[in-house]
């Protein structure tokens, strides 16, 4: 029998989450970056890390850290699991969350509560999620809007994968015209436009043209994390000679985020660090860099994956212990401190 559009997405969902729990799905030869950037803790620190406060907002809600667990899944019924665990997380730490793909739930409407989480976190960011390839294919506003009434979002995250479609063996080839889809989208939409990557980085040039059009965020994200080539590559066996050099193509986190951080900030242009930010030290130097907020997606799905929501909060608590820790060593207290000395720290290195 020949599998329809939207129970092929779905089983693409299953088996993503499948190959991120228990594959190699990481860059290798690359990393994130920020081993580059050298900070240095000083001894006469003037604040306990208890003090240090994390908290700003994020699509104008307040949230207690500039964390967001970026869009993964949705579309099945594993999905429906985690997207519930993520959520019952994102609100017990007060974090924005994003969810996956909801190109299936449009296709498929039963798969609608697969996404849905606002019974489970009223009050925290959410983000819906949905492909530049479905508008390339005649998705419009419509759908879009559809995505974000779907699960009470308060923006749409639109990813461009170009590199990803290309290996993924029934992947959207031509991805020519995604520029043009999102200038049309950001006329007709009224809610905030996040446009993301899925780990291979943002050119200067892409920063550029995309932080022109006055979208509320740019997520870089960037290489050193999860490598979305390499999990398609496991998936389709009719690319099994394609070279680790391309398997391994991207601009590290730490330069993608180089790339975006003036042009971003002259457009008030909100900025997502994302791609391999899996420490508190890692999540410092990117707001260090001009971040204004720290995204990540594989850490979440294995601990959940591995130990449940109990270790799934020890990975969260940890990770802003970290961060705590590292500012009140680098004698900051809070954000707006950091965005004020980070200039002066980084001339530092
Ligand atoms: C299991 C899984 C599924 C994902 N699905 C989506 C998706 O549907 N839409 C999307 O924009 N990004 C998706 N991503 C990409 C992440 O949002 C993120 O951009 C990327 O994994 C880099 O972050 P990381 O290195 O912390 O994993 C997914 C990531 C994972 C691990």
């Amino acid at each position: 029998m020949k599998q329809t559009d939207s129970s092929l997405t779905s089983s693409r969902k299953d088996d993503h989450i499948l190959l991120c729990l228990e594959s190699d799905v990481q860059y290798s030869g690359i990393t994130n970056g920020f081993d580059d950037i050298i900070i240095e803790p000083t001894l006469l620190t003037q604040f306990s890390s208890e003090e240090v406060d994390l908290s700003t907002t994020f699509l104008s809600k307040e949230v207690n850290y500039p964390i967001i667990v970026s869009g993964m899944t949705g579309g099945s019924e594993n999905g429906r699991v985690f997207n519930e665990s993520v959520a019952r997380i994102c609100s017990e730490f007060n974090i924005g969350m994003g969810v996956g793909s909801q190109r299936a739930a449009i296709e498929e409407p039963k798969l609608v509560d697969t996404y849905k989480v606002r019974h489970i976190a009223p009050n925290i960011p959410l983000i819906a999620n949905l492909g530049i390839a479905q508008f390339i294919q005649g998705y419009d506003h419509v759908q879009a809007q559809k995505a974000i009434t779907m699960i009470g979002a308060d923006a749409l995250a639109i990813h461009i994968n170009p590199l990803q479609e290309f290996v993924q063996g029934e992947g959207d080839k031509n991805q020519s015209k995604a520029l043009k889809k999102i200038v049309d989208l950001k006329q007709e939409l009224d809610s905030p436009i996040i446009i993301k990557g899925v780990g291979t980085g943002l050119t200067k040039e892409d920063a550029k043209t995309l932080t022109q059009l006055k979208i509320y965020a740019l997520d870089v994200a960037g290489a050193g994390g999860t490598n979305w080539s390499r999990i398609e590559y496991y998936r389709n066996k009719e690319v099994k000679y394609l070279s680790d050099k391309f398997l391994n193509w991207g601009i590290s986190t730490k330069n993608s985020l180089l790339n975006a951080v003036e042009l971003a900030e002259n457009k008030s242009v909100k900025l997502i660090a994302s791609g391999g930010v899996w420490c508190g030290f890692d999540a410092v130097k990117a707001l260090l860099l001009g971040a204004d907020y720290v995204g990540l997606a594989l850490p979440i799905l294995r601990s959940i994956g591995k130990g449940g929501i109990d270790d799934c909060r020890k990975f969260l608590s940890t990770y802003i212990l970290e961060m705590k820790a590292v500012l009140a060593m680098l004698n900051i207290s809070n954000l707006e401190e950091l965005k004020k000395e980070r200039h002066k720290i980084l001339d530092k290195i």
